[in-house]
This record gives structure tokens, sequence and C-alpha cells, in this order.
């Protein structure tokens, strides 16, 4: 039985694998987060490795404070870039795949086309610098793909979407800024992506090719107008106010253009990908 794996299975996207793992018999799925499995303690990583001997990891385990980043870099880099080598150390010469995480913060956003895997990166901030630094360890293992997504959220845990899905309920007015561009992605999809490419692996109907991926919903959008739709959808009586990025002080600079080309993963794993309007009503609808 395929034995997967799952790091810091407690946030967003880690819970969402919970719930497509029910859809997946014959899988013995490994739900960990930090209290069971801390992948900064490279002796734990090894040995919890070594015992469970698993098919695939599911690097959930993330720091993805973006603005705190800044005060905690090492913090940042700790988990996102040295616990990844840990994972790749750990499985070293074993018959083992990985499936880490990264982030469209990996790029300075002075492009006016989608990213894709070639592109240069150049992070603005000390979130982005550690996320790339962690593509490079997971890179390290030759069974490793990353898979970069941008502007994710879920019914679970916290993001830009429950916010303003809980602030609509009491405020008359919100601002939001529009001059930064990107793709979201429901956590929800890309849990399903990664199980449908795990998935047709083992049942030898996909070619498992490592390597950098790109996934997030279709379509294209600024974080107002996600921030318009999410109250749309919602019911709700709130007027957004667009502002620009300069308006809305950050400790932490953002790219404002971080769309992600999906060719490379859709052709590779055959896979169709939602449009972020469709998505982001599924997940309002489980929000209400
Ligand atoms: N959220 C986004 O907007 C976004 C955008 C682009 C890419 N990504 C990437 O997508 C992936 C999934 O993100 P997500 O939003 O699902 O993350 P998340 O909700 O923040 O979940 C990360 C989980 O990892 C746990 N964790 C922290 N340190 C750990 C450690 N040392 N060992 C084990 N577990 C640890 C966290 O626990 P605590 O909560 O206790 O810290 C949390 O449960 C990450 O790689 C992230 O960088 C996210």
């Amino acid at each position: 039985m395929a034995v997967i794996l799952v790091t810091g299975a407690n946030g967003q996207l880690g819970s969402e694998l919970k719930e497509t793992a029910r859809y997946y018999y014959g899988y013995q799925f490994i739900f960990t987060d930090i209290d069971t499995l801390d992948i900064t303690d490279k002796a734990q990583t090894e040995t919890f490795i070594r015992s469970a001997d698993p098919g695939w990891i599911i690097n959930c385990a993330a720091y993805n404070l973006v603005d705190k980043a800044e005060k905690e870099q090492e913090k940042a880099m700790l988990i996102n870039s040295s616990a990844v080598y840990n994972i790749a150390e750990a499985i070293r010469g074993r018959e083992c795949r990985l499936i880490h995480l990264s982030s469209d913060y990996v790029f300075d956003g002075n492009s006016n086309v989608p990213y894709n895997e070639g592109s240069v990166v150049n992070p603005l901030n000390a979130y982005g610098k550690s996320k790339s630094e962690g593509e490079k360890a997971a890179l390290k293992h030759y069974g490793s793909m990353v898979i970069r997504t941008s502007w994710l959220y879920s019914s679970f845990g916290s993001n830009f979407v429950k916010t303003i899905f809980e602030k609509g309920k009491e405020n008359g007015t919100l601002s939001v800024v529009f001059d930064q561009t990107g793709s979201p992605t429901y956590a929800a999809d890309l849990a399903n992506a990664i199980m449908m490419i795990i998935s047709g692996v083992i049942r030898n109907q996909l070619a498992f090719h490592a390597g950098i991926y790109h996934y997030s919903n279709e379509g294209v959008c600024s974080w107002y107008d996600l921030a318009v739709e999410t109250i749309n959808e919602a019911g709700l009586d709130c007027r957004i106010i667009p502002i620009l990025s300069k308006d809305y002080q950050t400790a932490a600079a953002r790219p404002s253009y971080s769309v992600l080309d999906k060719s490379k993963i859709k052709e590779n794993y055959n896979l169709v990908i939602p449009h972020w309007r469709t998505s982001l009503k599924k997940c309002i609808n489980m929000l209400k």
C-alpha cells in the first residue's frame, strides 16, 4: 500500500488534503504537524521518515507570515529552507518522491506576462527569499517536484478571503489594494491536483517528471477584485474601496504582478484547472 506522508497537515493545504484523502482508498496517509513531526528537527525528521518509509511526502509545513518574516528572517529560513533540506537528506537514496510547495513571491513582479518555471527568480522580501532557498533544498533530491502556488485560500485556516468574509459582516467599507495582480488558488483544488498526480503515477497512468511547476486557479485579478467577488458571493453589504499599495504600508514589499503560467503542469499531468471565480463560489458556500 502506498504510504503518503503529509507535513504541516493542520494548515490550509494540509487540511484540504485530509478532506481529499477520504476519496482515496488503498493509500495510507500519515498526517503530521509540528507536534508530531517538527521538520526543523533533523534527527526527528530522519527517524520519523525511516520508520514510516513513505513512497511520497507532501511538504505543506511552512512559515507563511510574510510581513513578520522581515523581523524573523532566521525563523523563516529555518522552516522554509533548512527544514526542507532535512527532508531531502532524510530521503536521499530512498524510493521516495517529495512534493514541496513554493510561492509566487519568489518573483519580483516586474513582468507583465505570466511567469513560467524558467523565469528568473528575484524575491522582494524575506519570505520570498526563504521560499526560493527552500526550492533549491527540495531539488537536491532527484525525485522532487516543487509546486509554486499563489494567493492560497481555504475554508480552513486564516487567509485573505476569510478575512474579507468576516470583516465584511461588520464594516460598512473596506479598503483593498488594486495594483497587485495575481491568481487566487483554492487549496481544495490544489489538494485535488496533487492527489490526481500521485494516484496517476502510482497507477502508471502518468509519468512522474521531477522539477518546478506552477499551479493556481485560472484567471487573473487584483486583491480588490477578489474582495469584491467575495462580498458579492457572500451576499454581504460592504463597500470595497480600491487603494494603491503605497497607501497601504506593509513591512514586506510584494510583487505588483505574480501571475503564474500553468501550461507545464496542465500538459504533463492532464489537469483541468477551475477558474478562480468558480472555486471562490465553492469556498464561500462552505463558509456560509
Ligand atoms: N498561504 C498562502 O497564501 C501561500 C501562497 C503561496 C504559497 N504558499 C505555500 O503553500 C504551502 C501551504 O501553505 P498553507 O497556507 O497551507 O500553510 P499554513 O496554513 O501556514 O500551514 C503550514 C503548517 O505548517 C506548520 N508548521 C510550521 N512550522 C512547522 C515545523 N517546523 N514542522 C512542521 N510543521 C510546521 C504550521 O503550524 P503553525 O500554524 O503552528 O505554525 C501549519 O500548520 C506552503 O509551502 C506555503 O509557503 C502559501
